[in-house]
């Protein structure tokens, strides 16, 4: 067993067996309707109310979900029994919790805007954060005033970000949603993809005088990212001709200096981080570059505290009044004992459009495992699927089968309190706001069959406009979606992601399983080469790229 488990299979644990039988006798059946007809006090004892370090909040509301007193208290007791304590403290405390790769975990580094000590191995690690930091905040404004000009003495008006996964996601999906705080006369795009469309199409847009090249990799040796780099630097070259003019044009956020270098890229315009940062918790680091170009350090600054007072809630508060531990033992309780598979994340928010992609590879990098913390195959279902679009877009789509499908979908809405864009005397806010609220009471209380025979309904048509309701809703309100709310948010999520599987007893740190198709692809790339026909694989791998040599020719 590794010295961070402190249990075989969570199945083993004394309150699972007990919500198992909670479950079987009553759980399955519980009507969350006639709870809160039965109980006035519902909302109130199961809502939670988060407290920003600038004194904002975000209202966790958890009510509308399938639990009564004794699910609650045998979740908390689910917590305790997997030893969460145990771990979160030494997650926190630097220990090498990611064990199959010797690492820390500690992410929580990088927004420790309070600077107290944070040890890896024993060595501080504030003062190398604090340095990157300075010398982001310092670059970001050398190009932001114009005081950084591009080869031929231009202000750069362009940032192009090429990474992939982690060196993507986070930036995309923080640039988008905090755009109403971004210098508009910037544009930032994102290459990750390496379908060639992707950089083609951003480099019709853009001009070699006036555009910044960040190349995000972690590792600096992964292929999209490194292709599509070099793609950047041959197309930059073809214009700019001299490779002295790159170091205006490109700098790296990476932890491996040595491959940067190999690059072409000045190590003075390298922006480092370490390996004790995991790619998808990464957006805190220098991989927040992008970020911090489009929208300020200040604003930085305030999503790093935002975010640190989320670990601040979740290291200090008590298991019952801990936000996002409640968020992932209910998501423990959907998965294990409902049978769910999913996890619909849905904002009603469009600037958080690309939060559901940064919260797939969150959630399922993170916890799609299979083997327990102690090296034996889980005897139980473990991440769930993530998915998610904003809402009102969603109910016009999938929202179908959230209400009358077959399957239990626990959903998650978000909703800020005051837009951005209050147009139209705020109509669309209010009609945003309104199907937030309905959503989530619709899928609650559902229509029964008497209900939809007072309609003066058909009796054939009946069954089909029946709502089951009983369909789990956690809504979170937020009061206006700034830098801290938003960096709050994402690590509720973290944490959340945390405790599932500290529950699940997996390693929610590693992540072999993107390994085996990137060495396939390595081997199948060298034999696209050439047009010979290819024998070696099993049928139908053959015919399909013997059927593309043929094609592509
Ligand atoms: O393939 C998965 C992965 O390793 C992610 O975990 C990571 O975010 C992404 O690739 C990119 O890695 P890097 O930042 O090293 O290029």
């Amino acid at each position: 067993m590794s010295t961070f488990s402190t249990f075989s299979q969570a199945t083993d644990l004394p309150s699972w067996a007990k919500l198992q039988a909670v479950f079987d006798a009553s759980g399955k059946h519980l009507s969350v309707k006639e709870l809160f007809a039965a109980d006035p006090d519902r909302f109130t004892k199961y809502s939670r109310t988060f407290t920003n370090y600038d004194g904002s909040e975000i209202l966790f509301d958890f009510s509308k979900n399938i639990i009564d007193d004794k699910i609650f208290e045998l979740l908390i007791d689910l917590a305790k029994d997997a030893d969460l304590e145990t771990l979160r403290a030494a997650f926190f405390a630097g220990e090498k919790i990611n064990f199959t790769e010797e690492r820390a975990v500690y992410h929580m580094a990088l927004r420790n805007q309070s600077n107290k000590v944070m040890k890896v191995d024993g060595i501080d690690v504030a003062p190398e954060v604090n340095s990157v930091l300075a010398h982001m905040k310092e670059f970001s404004e050398e190009v932001r005033s114009g005081a950084w000009k591009g080869y031929t003495g231009k202000k750069i008006q362009h940032i192009v970000n090429i990474g992939i996964g982690g060196s993507d996601l986070g930036p995309v999906m923080v640039t988008e949603a905090l755009k109403h705080y971004a210098d508009r006369s910037l544009s930032v795009y994102f290459v990750s993809n390496i379908d060639g469309t992707h950089i083609a199409e951003v480099l019709r847009s853009i001009d070699p005088e006036t555009t910044l090249f960040l190349v995000a990799s972690k590792t600096f040796t992964t292929a999209e990212t490194c292709t599509n780099a070099n793609t950047a630097k041959a197309w930059f070259l073809e214009t700019a001709k001299d490779s002295a003019h790159i170091a205006k044009h490109f700098v790296a956020l990476s932890t491996n200096a040595v491959e940067v270098e190999k690059f072409g890229i000045d190590p003075k315009n390298m922006f480092g981080f370490e390996n004790w940062v995991g790619g998808r918790y990464s957006v805190w680091s220098a991989i927040g570059l992008s970020v911090i170009l489009y929208i300020g350090y200040d604003n930085f600054e305030k999503f790093l505290k935002g975010a640190e007072a989320m670990d601040k809630h979740f290291t200090e508060q008590s298991l019952e009044m801990n936000i996002p531990v409640i968020g992932g033992l209910l998501s423990v309780w959907y998965n294990n004992f409902f049978g769910a598979q999913t996890h619909l994340v849905a904002p009603f928010d469009q600037y958080l459009h690309r939060f559901p992609a940064y919260l797939q590879q969150l959630s399922m990098e993170s916890n799609g495992k299979s083997v327990t913390r102690g090296n034996e195959t889980v005897k139980y279902s473990t991440g769930a699927i993530l998915f998610g679009e904003p809402a009102t877009n969603s109910q016009h789509s999938f929202f179908q089968l959230v209400h009358q499908g077959t399957k239990l979908i626990p959903a998650d809405f978000i909703l800020a309190a005051q837009s951005h864009n209050p147009i139209e005397g705020n109509l669309h806010q209010r009609m945003l706001a309104s199907n937030f609220f309905a959503q989530a009471e619709a899928l609650m209380v559902g229509k029964t069959e008497a209900e939809v025979r007072a309609e003066g309904n058909p009796e054939n048509i009946v069954p089909h406009k029946v709502f089951s309701g009983n369909r789990p809703t956690t809504s979170i309100l937020v009061q206006k979606m700034t830098p801290a709310t938003l960096g709050a948010l994402i690590v509720y999520y973290e944490h959340f992601t945390f405790t599932e599987g500290a529950v699940w007893n997996i390693n929610s740190y590693d992540q072999f399983g993107v390994e085996l198709g990137k060495v396939l692809a390595k081997s199948i790339g060298k034999q696209l080469d050439d047009a010979a026909p290819v024998s070696n694989h099993d049928g139908s791998t053959n015919a399909l790229i013997n059927q593309f040599k043929m094609w592509s020719a």
